[in-house]
This record gives structure tokens, C-alpha cells and sequence, in this order.
């Protein structure tokens, strides 16, 4: 579960403060599909990146799983991020001289896993996004849904409980970015938590949750509104 509260974000240029987030407040329970939408430059990217522990608030609390991760250094985040959250970005994000059981096998190296359990629990990944099929190819030999597959799959190795997506499907045509949604959709149905940064109403529509994100503040949480009836 993510608990943030009062979350505030500053970037400072040129000794000017810009306040990116100003005060944000919400809960996503375990399992949920939720989507965070808004404006282009309204913060989502930025709060995604809090709830990843790439970018750290300036103020406020953040709770994951319970815990008080607010003050956490980069290796503290590390750690965490190894065990509980997964990332899947826009661009996929892969390296184009590895094949795709490798892609998705590089969080595990970092983790020390030996070679043949790394080589076991990347096919096991591709076979969940339907790539079983593809694990020697690389990147480039690969469209765009596949290589966004490939992603999800690395995302997924070793089984995080917490899923991040920054505009998963902003690159793929319409269809391909429908079959990523179904993906997403189904993993939250497994109970992993999938957060999903977008653009497209068609991709809100599948969420449960829809935090709505304007000028740095929260305009709509449709859970908090369910929760209110
Ligand atoms: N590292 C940074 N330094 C300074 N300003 C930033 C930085 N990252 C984002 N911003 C600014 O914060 C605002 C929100 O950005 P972002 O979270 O990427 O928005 P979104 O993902 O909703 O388009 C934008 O005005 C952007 O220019
Ligand atoms: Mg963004």
C-alpha cells in the first residue's frame, strides 16, 4: 500500500523555488490499478518518481507497505526499489546489445543471482508477457509493444509487489497500447499494485483509481469519492 501525505516537491533554477507538487495527499491500496492523470507539466512524472524513490519530496510523509520511507538515502532506495517496486517507462528503456532474456535477466545481476537462475527466472518473465518466443532477440528485432512486453517482464523479475508505469503505452499505436493496459490490468488483478502514469483517457477509463493532478495539486481522486458514497 502507498500512503503519501502533504508531499511537497521544490526545484530551485537559478536560485528561483519552483513548487512542482504542493501539498499532495493520497492512498493506493494493495492491488489497485490506478491511473495519475493531468496536464502536461503538472507534476506526474515528478510524483511517480517520489513514489519510486527517484526523486525524493522536499516535505511530507510518504508510508509504503507501512513503512516510513520518507528520509531514505539513494542506497537505502536501492535496496527498496530491488524488492518492491518495478519500473516501466515511455521508451522501454532497454539496452539495444542485449537480447531480451538478458534485458530482463540485468536487475538480477545487480541482485547477485547466479547465471542459470537468472537465465530461468528471465524466461519465466518473457513467457508471462507472451515472449517466450522471443528471448534471443534484441531490441531492435523486436516492435514496439513486444520491446514495451520485454519492459514489463524486467520490471516484474523477481516479483515486486509494486508495479510504476510513466506513460506506458505513449509510444505504441492504439491497439499495442491496449494489449499493454490488458497486461497491467491483469498483473493488478494478481495483486501487484500497478500505478500508471497517462495521458489517455481510454487508459484511465480501465483504472479503478483516477488521481487526478493539476498545477501540483490533487483535483479528483475517484477512490476517495467511492469511499465518500
Ligand atoms: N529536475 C527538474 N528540475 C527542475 N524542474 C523540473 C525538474 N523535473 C521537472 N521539473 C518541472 O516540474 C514540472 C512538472 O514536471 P513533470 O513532473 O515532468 O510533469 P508531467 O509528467 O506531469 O508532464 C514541470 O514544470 C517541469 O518543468
Ligand atoms: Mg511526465
Amino acid at each position: 500500500m502507498i500512503q503519501i501525505t502533504n508531499v511537497i516537491k521544490d526545484y530551485t533554477l537559478a536560485s528561483q523555488v519552483y513548487r512542482v507538487l504542493n501539498g499532495i495527499t493520497f492512498t493506493i491500496p494493495e492491488g489497485m490499478l490506478a491511473a495519475i492523470v493531468g496536464p502536461s507539466g503538472s507534476g506526474k512524472t515528478t510524483l511517480l518518481n517520489i513514489l519510486g524513490g527517484l526523486d525524493s519530496p522536499t516535505a511530507g510523509e510518504y508510508l509504503l507497505n507501512g513503512r516510513d520511507v520518507s528520509h531514505f538515502d539513494p542506497d537505502e532506495w536501492a535496496h527498496e526499489r530491488n524488492h518492491t517496486i518495478g519500473f516501466v517507462f515511455q521508451s522501454f528503456q532497454l539496452i539495444p546489445s542485449l537480447s531480451a532474456r538478458d534485458n530482463v535477466a540485468l536487475p538480477l545481476v545487480y541482485r547477485g543471482v547466479p547465471a542459470r537462475i537468472r537465465r530461468i527466472q528471465a524466461d519465466e518473465g518473457l513467457e508471462r508477457v507472451g515472449l517466450g518466443h522471443r528471448k534471443h532477440h534484441r531490441p531492435a528485432q523486436l516492435s514496439g509493444g513486444q520491446q514495451q512486453r520485454v519492459a514489463i517482464a524486467r520490471a516484474l523479475v523477481g516479483d515486486p509487489p509494486v508495479l510504476l508505469a510513466d506513460e506506458p503505452t505513449g509510444n505504441l499505436d492504439h491497439a499495442t497500447g491496449l494489449e499493454i493496459l490488458e497486461i497491467l490490468r491483469q498483473l493488478s488483478e494478481q495483486g501487484k499494485t500497478v500505478v500508471i502514469v497517462t495521458h489517455s483517457a481510454e487508459v484511465a477509463q480501465v483504472c479503478r483509481q483516477v488521481i487526478e493532478v493539476q498545477d501540483g495539486h490533487i483535483v479528483t481522486n475517484t477512490l476517495e469519492m467511492e469511499q465518500k458514497v
